[in-house]
């Protein structure tokens, strides 16, 4: 009984968690594009550290974006957090399930992760509400160094989760996964965060 209430439990959380990888590319290919605005997503990613990744996605929000340097950092920022936040919901549903397959080690690395990766929700939000409020003039550069240094934050967390997780594993590998997807959409973000700042 109990055993099977854990397998399916950890079958749900596979197909969260594969939902979690598959949401963003479905998306691209139902996104109406203008053609005005063409290129300007592709041409922004090409100039952070993950071009592909950050094209597939953002090239969804071409419209919303409209070229505008202040629009692209905004939707890159909650696309990140919004991220972030899934993916801080399913390690806390990994850690609830841990007894069906965890090992020595594995749960304290876990519970770890589950902190940093709630920090890093934290940083997130305040640099989404920040510079969403933002607007040029008085005082642009102080806040804006306020959310560079935030989601530079943000992205460390994330780093603390895997550096920090010893035991290797099917659970460090699912995290992994997890953490690289949310580390690389901070990266994009604080990429275009940056060029705006710059502006
Ligand atoms: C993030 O999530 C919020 C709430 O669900 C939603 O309104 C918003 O559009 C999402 N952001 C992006 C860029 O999809
Ligand atoms: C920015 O703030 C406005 C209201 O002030 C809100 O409607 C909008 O959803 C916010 N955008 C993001 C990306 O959080």
């Amino acid at each position: 009984m109990k055993n099977k209430f854990l397998y399916s439990h950890n079958l749900l959380m596979i197909v969260q968690i594969l939902i979690f990888f598959c949401i963003s590319y479905n998306r691209v290919t139902s996104s109406p594009t203008s053609s005005n605005t063409f290129g300007y997503i592709k041409s922004s990613c090409a100039t952070t550290l993950y071009p592909s990744f950050c094209y597939e996605s953002l090239s969804r929000y071409e419209a919303i974006v409209n070229s505008n340097p202040r629009t692209l950092a905004l939707t890159a920022l909650s696309v990140a957090f919004n991220s972030t936040s899934s993916a801080l919901k399913l390690l806390k549903n990994i850690e609830r399930s841990h007894p069906g397959w965890s090992k020595p080690g594995e749960v304290a690395s876990l519970l770890e992760c589950v902190e940093v990766v709630g920090d890093s929700v934290f940083e997130l939000q305040r640099s989404l509400s920040r510079l969403n409020h933002t607007e040029s003039g008085y005082n642009f550069v102080v806040q804006m160094d306020d959310v560079q240094t935030w989601v530079s934050a943000a992205l460390t967390d994330d780093d603390t989760c895997i550096d920090d997780f010893i035991v290797n594993g099917n659970m460090k590998i699912v995290v992994r996964g997890l953490i690289l997807k949310i580390a690389r959409l901070a990266s994009v973000a604080l990429a275009f965060i940056n060029k705006y700042a710059g502006v």
